[in-house]
């Protein structure tokens, strides 16, 4: 049987175009259980996992605990909040007390870049990246890049523009490299000020005009801004942003073509788009929802069928 060439799921980075193509073929036969009125399987029932969210989440806790639930894992929840961490624990020490009650894979968020692929190197579990900073979130682009290709039958060929805040996004790193791995041609749009120095170095197409970045895509995925991330004021106002950035109703129908519309959530609405076009027909924001938890259990099952190898 196929398995990932990874031992951990810490980034895109780190993937092959022949992993990805395995985590969506999984998904497909798990979005299939999840839209049968039993929508359990046992495939996880000897595993147990932690979940430990250092930052706040709600999509992407909720989806792999959902997840975990629907492979029957044990699941056990960890908030920093309400945690030790608090009290000055090291992460390392952290992770492995959980470990020593016989945990088998962990999914972690946390605020520092490199968190993940760290506690990969120094703890004895499977790794599972649900968001380190600024870098990647993974799990996202997988089910971002599963979503157009399902909407529009393929990724490869397909121009894809991520719009916003790309300097303070983990999203936006992780598709860049997802939908170049699967053949898509990508694009940022956004201020200058919120467009990374080493850009060029992705060989991404960069452009400061929203207009022109919309008929130029298939594809806009509109970015939330960041404020949380920011130490400085990086554009004047949030309305001078909506003005230039933001895509609403008029926008849309003014295109010569028709584009599909994403957006990872939580969604600022009306800064960077506006409810009506969040609620369109030309949006797949709920469907990438959707998706994420199918994306999640392939990746989950993946690596599980990995520790049972191993034992
Ligand atoms: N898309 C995403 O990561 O959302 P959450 O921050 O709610 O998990």
């Amino acid at each position: 049987m196929a398995s990932l060439s990874v031992d951990h799921l810490v980034g895109i980075k780190e993937l092959s175009k022949e992993d990805i193509a395995l985590i969506f073929q999984t998904a497909d036969n798990f979005k299939s259980v999840l839209n049968r009125s039993i929508k359990k399987v046992p495939s996880l029932r000897d595993i147990t996992i932690a979940n430990l969210f250092f930052e706040n989440s709600t999509r992407t806790r909720l989806s792999f605990e959902l997840a975990e639930k629907r492979l029957s894992a044990d699941v056990v929840n960890f908030s920093a909040a309400s945690s030790s961490v608090k009290k000055g624990e090291t992460l390392i020490d952290t992770v492995n007390n959980i470990l020593a009650m016989k945990v088998d894979l962990v999914v972690m968020r946390h605020p520092n870049p490199g968190a993940a692929k760290f506690l990969s190197e120094h703890v004895d579990s499977k790794i599972v990246n649900a968001g380190d900073g600024a870098h990647e979130h993974p799990t996202q682009a997988l089910l971002d890049a599963y979503s157009i290709r399902e909407k529009l039958g393929d990724v490869s060929g397909k121009k894809v523009v991520i719009v916003g805040d790309i300097s303070h996004s983990r999203v936006a790193l992780s598709n860049i490299f997802c939908l170049q791995k699967l053949g898509a041609e990508v694009m940022v749009c956004g201020p200058t000020t919120l467009i990374p120095k080493y850009i060029h170095e992705l060989d991404v197409k960069v452009e400061y005009d929203l207009r022109k970045a919309l008929e130029w895509c298939d594809v806009a995925n509109m970015l939330r801004i960041q404020l949380e991330r920011m130490d400085v004021n990086y554009f004047p106002s949030l309305r001078e942003y909506t003005m230039l950035f933001g895509l609403d109703k008029e926008f849309l129908n003014s295109l010569s073509k028709k584009i599909v519309v994403m957006h990872p959530g939580p969604i600022n609405r009306g800064v960077e788009i506006t409810s009506d076009v969040a609620d369109s027909d030309q949006a797949i924001i709920l469907d990438q929802v959707e998706n994420g938890v199918a994306v999640r259990m392939a990746v989950l099952y993946l690596l599980a069928e990995k520790i049972k190898r191993e034992d």
